[in-house]
Protein backbone atom coordinates (compact mmCIF):
# COMPACT_ATOMS: atom_id res chain seq x y z
CA UNK A 1 0.00 0.00 0.00
CA UNK A 2 2.91 2.41 0.60
CA UNK A 3 4.56 1.95 -2.16
CA UNK A 4 1.31 2.41 -4.26
CA UNK A 5 0.95 5.95 -2.44
CA UNK A 6 4.54 7.03 -3.81
CA UNK A 7 3.13 6.28 -7.21
CA UNK A 8 0.20 7.80 -7.34
CA UNK A 9 1.88 10.61 -5.68
CA UNK A 10 4.64 10.57 -8.87
CA UNK A 11 2.01 10.48 -11.58
CA UNK A 12 0.19 13.96 -9.66
CA UNK A 13 3.79 15.29 -9.85
CA UNK A 14 3.98 14.52 -13.32
CA UNK A 15 0.88 15.89 -14.50
CA UNK A 16 1.66 18.97 -12.83
CA UNK A 17 4.84 19.23 -14.73
CA UNK A 18 3.62 18.70 -17.85
CA UNK A 19 1.02 21.39 -18.07
CA UNK A 20 3.20 23.98 -15.92
CA UNK A 21 3.49 26.92 -18.30
CA UNK A 22 3.82 30.47 -17.94
CA UNK A 23 0.18 32.44 -18.51
CA UNK A 24 -0.50 33.63 -21.88
CA UNK A 25 0.01 37.38 -22.32
CA UNK A 26 -2.98 39.55 -22.55
CA UNK A 27 -1.36 41.63 -25.47
CA UNK A 28 1.58 41.34 -28.82
CA UNK A 29 4.08 43.02 -26.10
CA UNK A 30 4.41 45.52 -23.41
CA UNK A 31 7.43 47.64 -24.59
CA UNK A 32 8.89 49.29 -21.08
CA UNK A 33 8.09 53.31 -20.81
CA UNK A 34 10.61 54.48 -18.79
CA UNK A 35 8.85 57.71 -18.04
CA UNK A 36 5.90 55.71 -16.33
CA UNK A 37 6.58 55.35 -12.72
CA UNK A 38 3.43 53.13 -11.88
CA UNK A 39 4.13 49.94 -9.63
CA UNK A 40 3.15 47.25 -11.78
CA UNK A 41 4.84 44.08 -12.05
CA UNK A 42 7.71 45.07 -14.56
CA UNK A 43 7.49 48.32 -16.36
CA UNK A 44 4.00 50.24 -17.11
CA UNK A 45 3.73 49.90 -21.19
CA UNK A 46 4.54 52.52 -23.95
CA UNK A 47 1.39 53.26 -25.96
CA UNK A 48 1.59 50.51 -28.70
CA UNK A 49 0.96 53.07 -31.54
CA UNK A 50 4.63 54.41 -30.38
CA UNK A 51 6.74 51.33 -30.61
CA UNK A 52 9.18 51.64 -33.21
CA UNK A 53 11.46 48.94 -34.18
CA UNK A 54 14.37 50.39 -32.26
CA UNK A 55 12.31 49.08 -28.96
CA UNK A 56 13.37 45.45 -29.57
CA UNK A 57 16.87 45.95 -30.62
CA UNK A 58 20.38 46.38 -28.97
CA UNK A 59 23.56 46.68 -30.78
CA UNK A 60 27.16 46.25 -29.42
CA UNK A 61 27.15 42.36 -28.42
CA UNK A 62 30.14 41.67 -30.66
CA UNK A 63 32.32 44.12 -28.34
CA UNK A 64 34.69 42.69 -25.56
CA UNK A 65 33.73 43.54 -22.24
CA UNK A 66 36.86 44.35 -19.72
CA UNK A 67 37.83 41.44 -17.85
CA UNK A 68 40.55 43.44 -15.58
CA UNK A 69 38.79 43.34 -12.29
CA UNK A 70 39.35 40.87 -9.52
CA UNK A 71 37.22 37.87 -10.81
CA UNK A 72 38.29 38.14 -14.27
CA UNK A 73 35.34 38.40 -16.26
CA UNK A 74 32.75 40.60 -17.12
CA UNK A 75 28.76 40.18 -18.26
CA UNK A 76 27.12 42.51 -20.68
CA UNK A 77 23.66 41.73 -19.77
CA UNK A 78 21.25 42.28 -22.12
CA UNK A 79 18.09 43.04 -20.16
CA UNK A 80 14.83 45.48 -20.63
CA UNK A 81 16.89 47.76 -19.43
CA UNK A 82 19.29 47.70 -22.81
CA UNK A 83 15.61 46.62 -24.87
CA UNK A 84 12.47 48.27 -23.48
CA UNK A 85 10.45 45.48 -25.64
CA UNK A 86 11.79 42.42 -23.31
CA UNK A 87 9.61 44.07 -20.54
CA UNK A 88 6.80 41.34 -19.94
CA UNK A 89 8.37 38.76 -21.99
CA UNK A 90 10.42 36.27 -19.24
CA UNK A 91 13.56 36.02 -21.50
CA UNK A 92 16.96 37.95 -21.27
CA UNK A 93 20.52 37.56 -22.85
CA UNK A 94 24.22 38.30 -21.48
CA UNK A 95 27.68 38.21 -23.42
CA UNK A 96 30.43 37.20 -20.51
CA UNK A 97 33.71 37.18 -21.40
CA UNK A 98 36.45 36.17 -19.29
CA UNK A 99 40.43 36.49 -18.71
CA UNK A 100 42.56 33.43 -18.54
CA UNK A 101 41.24 31.90 -15.32
CA UNK A 102 38.77 34.17 -14.99
CA UNK A 103 35.58 33.18 -13.20
CA UNK A 104 31.83 33.85 -13.15
CA UNK A 105 31.24 33.40 -9.38
CA UNK A 106 28.64 31.24 -7.64
CA UNK A 107 24.98 33.19 -7.50
CA UNK A 108 21.94 31.87 -8.77
CA UNK A 109 18.86 33.07 -10.59
CA UNK A 110 15.50 32.74 -8.47
CA UNK A 111 13.12 32.71 -11.28
CA UNK A 112 15.31 31.68 -14.31
CA UNK A 113 16.77 28.87 -15.82
CA UNK A 114 19.78 29.87 -17.90
CA UNK A 115 20.87 28.11 -20.93
CA UNK A 116 24.31 29.25 -22.57
CA UNK A 117 26.42 28.00 -25.19
CA UNK A 118 30.70 28.61 -25.85
CA UNK A 119 31.31 30.78 -28.63
CA UNK A 120 35.30 30.30 -27.50
CA UNK A 121 37.71 28.88 -25.85
CA UNK A 122 36.58 25.80 -22.98
CA UNK A 123 34.37 26.70 -19.83
CA UNK A 124 34.00 24.37 -16.90
CA UNK A 125 30.35 24.91 -15.27
CA UNK A 126 28.82 23.12 -12.56
CA UNK A 127 25.63 23.60 -10.37
CA UNK A 128 24.50 22.47 -6.96
CA UNK A 129 21.45 20.55 -6.22
CA UNK A 130 18.64 21.31 -3.63
CA UNK A 131 17.56 17.26 -4.12
CA UNK A 132 19.35 16.00 -3.34
CA UNK A 133 21.50 18.03 -1.54
CA UNK A 134 24.29 19.43 -2.51
CA UNK A 135 24.79 16.90 -5.32
CA UNK A 136 27.48 19.18 -7.72
CA UNK A 137 27.09 18.19 -11.22
CA UNK A 138 30.10 19.54 -13.34
CA UNK A 139 31.24 19.63 -16.91
CA UNK A 140 34.05 21.29 -19.27
CA UNK A 141 32.56 22.80 -22.43
CA UNK A 142 34.11 23.24 -25.38
CA UNK A 143 33.24 25.53 -28.21
CA UNK A 144 29.44 25.06 -30.08
CA UNK A 145 28.81 23.46 -26.42
CA UNK A 146 25.51 24.24 -25.57
CA UNK A 147 24.87 23.57 -21.58
CA UNK A 148 21.67 24.60 -18.89
CA UNK A 149 21.79 25.91 -15.63
CA UNK A 150 17.92 25.23 -14.02
CA UNK A 151 16.22 28.07 -11.89
CA UNK A 152 17.47 28.82 -8.30
CA UNK A 153 20.82 26.48 -8.34
CA UNK A 154 23.99 28.19 -7.60
CA UNK A 155 25.82 27.51 -10.23
CA UNK A 156 29.00 29.34 -12.06
CA UNK A 157 31.76 29.43 -15.10
CA UNK A 158 35.13 29.29 -14.69
CA UNK A 159 37.97 29.79 -17.63
CA UNK A 160 40.34 27.15 -18.52
CA UNK A 161 42.32 29.16 -21.16
CA UNK A 162 40.43 32.18 -22.97
CA UNK A 163 36.68 32.07 -23.34
CA UNK A 164 33.20 33.44 -24.41
CA UNK A 165 29.52 32.68 -24.40
CA UNK A 166 26.17 33.72 -24.60
CA UNK A 167 23.77 32.82 -21.63
CA UNK A 168 20.17 33.33 -22.75
CA UNK A 169 17.55 33.56 -19.42
CA UNK A 170 14.05 31.89 -20.15
C1 LIG B 1 10.41 60.26 -21.67
O1 LIG B 1 10.27 61.66 -21.60
C2 LIG B 1 11.26 62.38 -22.33
C3 LIG B 1 11.07 63.85 -22.03
O2 LIG B 1 9.73 64.19 -22.17
C4 LIG B 1 11.14 62.03 -23.80
O3 LIG B 1 12.14 62.70 -24.56
C5 LIG B 1 11.31 60.52 -23.98
O4 LIG B 1 11.11 60.18 -25.34
C6 LIG B 1 10.32 59.77 -23.10
N1 LIG B 1 10.62 58.35 -23.16
C7 LIG B 1 9.69 57.44 -23.41
C8 LIG B 1 10.17 56.01 -23.40
O5 LIG B 1 8.52 57.71 -23.62
C1 LIG C 1 39.54 48.05 -18.19
O1 LIG C 1 39.34 48.26 -16.81
C2 LIG C 1 40.52 48.66 -16.14
C3 LIG C 1 40.21 48.68 -14.64
O2 LIG C 1 39.07 49.47 -14.39
C4 LIG C 1 40.98 50.02 -16.68
O3 LIG C 1 42.16 50.42 -16.02
C5 LIG C 1 41.23 49.88 -18.18
O4 LIG C 1 41.54 51.14 -18.72
C6 LIG C 1 40.00 49.32 -18.89
N1 LIG C 1 40.35 49.01 -20.26
C7 LIG C 1 39.60 49.43 -21.28
C8 LIG C 1 40.06 49.03 -22.64
O5 LIG C 1 38.60 50.11 -21.13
Amino acid sequence: MASRVVFLSFVVFSFSSVLASDPSSLQDFCVADANNTALVNGFACKDPKMVQADDFSFSGLHLPGNTSNPVGSKVTLINVAKIPGLNTLGVSLARIDYAPWGINPPHYHPRASEIFTVIKGSLEVGFVTSNPENRFITKILHQGDVFVFPAGLIHFQRNLGTGLHLPFQV
